[in-house]
C-alpha cells in the first residue's frame, strides 16, 4: 500500500493539496491516511452544478485514447473517478467531465439536494479509511442516486509550478463566493496536477449569444458582476474574463466564473504608474521626466524616449484586454475585469463575436482608437505616461458612438418606414449606457463590479430574472 502523506497549506489545518507517493506500488490515490484529511471542502448543492444532460457524455476515439492515456499516468485517478469525456482543451490544461465515485465517503454537509436525497435513503456511508476493504466501482449505480458529476482540471506539467499553486491558492480563497465555481480539491501525482471543480452544465456562448434579448443580457450580466464583485472584493484581479471562462446556462440565468490561471492578487508585480497620480501630479512628473531627458514640452511628451522599455502584465485573451493592460500600465487593477465584461457585452449587443480580432497589442489599440477616436485615446495613453500617435486615416478624431457601432453591426443603421434614421429601443440604450460605463478609457473613471451591480441596467433584475416582467407588474 503506497503511504500518503497529507499536505496542509501554509500553515492551515485543512489539507489543500492531496499528495500522493509516486514511488509506491499501484495503489490508489482514495487510500490515504488519516481521518481528519477531508478535503471535500464542499462544492454548491445546485442541482445544476451537478446534474447532466448527457449531452457532453459521447467522447470521440481520440478522446477515449486521451482518456486512457490520463488514467495511466495518474496513478489512483481512476478508482477516484470514472472519467466521462474532454469538455475543454485549453493553452494551459485539458478538463474532463467525471463522475465522483467517492462522493458518499465524505460528510457533504453543505449538500442540500443529497441531504433531500438522504429523507429516502440509507444514510451515506462515512468516510472511509485505509485498510476497510475495496471500493464498490460507482456510487450512482449502486444507489440508485443521481450521480455527481465534477470537472477534472489537468494542468499541464509545462504551465510552470508557481502558476499552478497560484491558481489553487486563489480558488482556495474565492471558496463560498457567490457565482465563482469552487474548488473542491486538488491532486498531485508526480509532476502533474488536478484540480476538481463541480460540473456547471452550460451552453457554448456562440450557439446563444446572437439570440439573446435585453432581459437574457441583463441576467447574463447580473451574474458575471456578481461573480466579479466576489472576486475584486478579495483584491484579485481575474484577468482572462471572456465568455469561454464564464460558464453560463441560458435557460437557469446562472453562471459561474472559472479559470484562474492567469488571476493575481491587486499589486503583485505592481510598481507605480502615474496614471494614479491627480491630473497636476501626472503633469509635473512628466515635465520632470522631460527635462531630465533634455526634450522640449512643446509637444508634451518625448517621441525618441531613451527611457528602458516598460514591463507590464499583459496576461489575458486578444481582444479582450482593457487600454491599460495594452499600454502596459504598471499598476493595473480590477477594472481590467470590467473592461472585459465590456467587450463582451458589446459582442451581444453587436452579434458579433470575436468582436475585436487583432493579431496583437499594437493592432489591439488601433481597433480601440478607431472606436474611442484619436483624442481620447491620446489622453488614455498619457495617463499612463505613453504616447499614442497615429495617421491611420481610419482612426478619426472623434471615433464613433457605440449606439451608432451597434446598429451598424446589426444592419438597422439605414432610414425607418417614416425616413427617420434608425435608432435603439430604450432597452438596449440603457444597455449602451452600462456599456460606456465598463468602457471608460480611464480605469479609475470605469464603473466597479459593486457599482455595476447597482446600476439601472442590472438593478432591477427579478429574481426570477425577468426584468420587463417584473416592470408590467
Ligand atoms: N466546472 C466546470 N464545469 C463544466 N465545464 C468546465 C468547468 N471548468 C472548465 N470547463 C470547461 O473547460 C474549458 C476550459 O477550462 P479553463 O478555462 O479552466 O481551462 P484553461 O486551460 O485555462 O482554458 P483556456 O486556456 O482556454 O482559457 C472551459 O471553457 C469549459 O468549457
Ligand atoms: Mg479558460
Ligand atoms: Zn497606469
Amino acid at each position: 500500500m503506497a503511504s500518503s502523506r497529507p499536505q496542509t497549506r501554509r500553515g492551515e489545518s485543512e489539507v489543500f493539496f492531496e499528495v500522493y507517493d509516486d514511488q509506491e506500488d499501484g495503489s490508489s490515490i482514495d487510500e490515504r491516511e488519516g481521518p481528519d484529511t477531508n478535503s471535500q471542502g464542499g462544492y454548491r448543492s445546485d442541482p445544476e452544478i451537478e446534474n447532466s444532460d448527457g449531452s457532453d457524455d459521447t467522447p470521440d476515439e481520440a478522446v477515449q485514447d486521451d482518456i486512457e492515456k490520463f488514467k495511466n499516468t495518474f496513478k489512483g485517478i481512476a478508482q477516484r473517478f470514472r472519467l466521462i469525456n474532454r469538455i475543454g482543451e485549453g493553452t494551459f490544461s485539458t478538463v474532463y467531465k467525471a463522475e465522483d465515485l467517492l462522493y458518499d465517503n465524505y460528510d457533504n454537509q453543505w449538500d442540500i439536494e443529497q441531504k433531500d436525497v438522504s429523507k429516502w435513503a440509507p444514510p451515506p456511508l462515512k468516510r472511509r479509511r485505509m485498510g476497510d476493504g475495496p471500493m464498490p466501482p460507482t456510487r450512482a449505480h449502486s444507489r440508485n442516486q443521481k450521480p455527481k458529476y465534477v470537472a477534472i482540471k489537468k494542468i499541464y506539467v509545462t504551465s510552470s509550478p508557481i502558476r499552478t499553486q497560484n491558481e489553487l491558492e486563489l480558488l482556495h480563497d474565492l471558496r463560498g463566493c457567490d457565482s465563482v465555481c469552487p474548488l473542491i480539491t486538488a491532486f498531485r501525482y508526480q509532476d502533474q496536477v488536478v484540480a476538481v471543480l463541480p460540473y456547471f452544465k452550460h451552453m457554448d456562448f456562440r450557439d446563444y449569444f446572437r439570440d439573446m434579448t435585453v432581459a437574457d443580457i441583463r441576467l447574463y450580466f447580473r451574474s458575471l458582476f456578481t461573480a466579479l464583485a466576489a472576486v475584486h472584493k478579495h483584491n484579485i484581479l481575474h484577468r482572462d474574463i471572456k465568455p469561454t471562462n464564464f460558464l453560463y446556462d441560458i435557460r437557469k440565468g446562472r453562471g459561474v466564473l472559472v479559470d484562474f490561471g492567469l488571476a493575481e492578487k491587486e499589486g503583485t508585480d505592481c510598481t507605480p504608474c502615474i496614471c494614479r497620480d491627480t491630473q497636476s501630479e501626472r503633469r509635473e512628473k512628466v515635465l520632470n521626466a522631460l527635462a531630465l531627458t533634455g526634450q522640449q514640452p512643446s509637444t508634451g511628451y518625448p517621441k525618441n524616449d531613451p527611457r528602458p522599455s516598460r514591463r507590464a502584465n499583459r496576461a489575458g485573451t486578444r481582444g479582450f484586454r482593457a487600454p491599460e493592460v495594452l499600454l502596459k500600465c504598471t499598476d493595473q487593477t480590477t477594472k481590467i475585469d470590467i473592461w472585459s465584461s465590456g467587450v463582451i457585452l458589446l459582442t451581444i449587443l453587436s452579434r458579433r463575436f470575436p468582436f475585436f480580432n487583432s493579431a496583437d497589442d499594437i493592432e489591439a489599440l488601433i481597433e480601440i482608437a478607431t472606436i474611442f477616436g484619436s483624442r481620447r485615446m491620446k489622453a488614455c495613453a498619457n495617463l499612463h505616461g505613453a504616447i499614442f500617435e497615429t495617421t491611420i486615416p481610419t482612426i478619426g478624431e472623434k471615433g464613433f458612438h457605440l449606439e451608432k457601432i451597434i446598429l451598424w453591426a446589426t444592419n438597422r443603421s439605414g432610414k425607418n418606414e417614416h425616413g427617420e434614421e434608425e435608432k435603439l429601443p430604450s432597452d438596449e440604450v440603457q444597455a449602451v449606457k452600462f456599456l460606456q460605463r465598463c468602457f471608460e478609457l480611464d480605469p479609475q473613471k470605469r464603473i466597479s463590479a459593486e457599482e455595476a451591480l447597482r446600476h439601472e441596467f442590472l438593478a432591477e433584475v427579478g429574481e426570477d430574472g425577468d426584468y420587463d416582467e417584473v416592470k408590467m407588474l
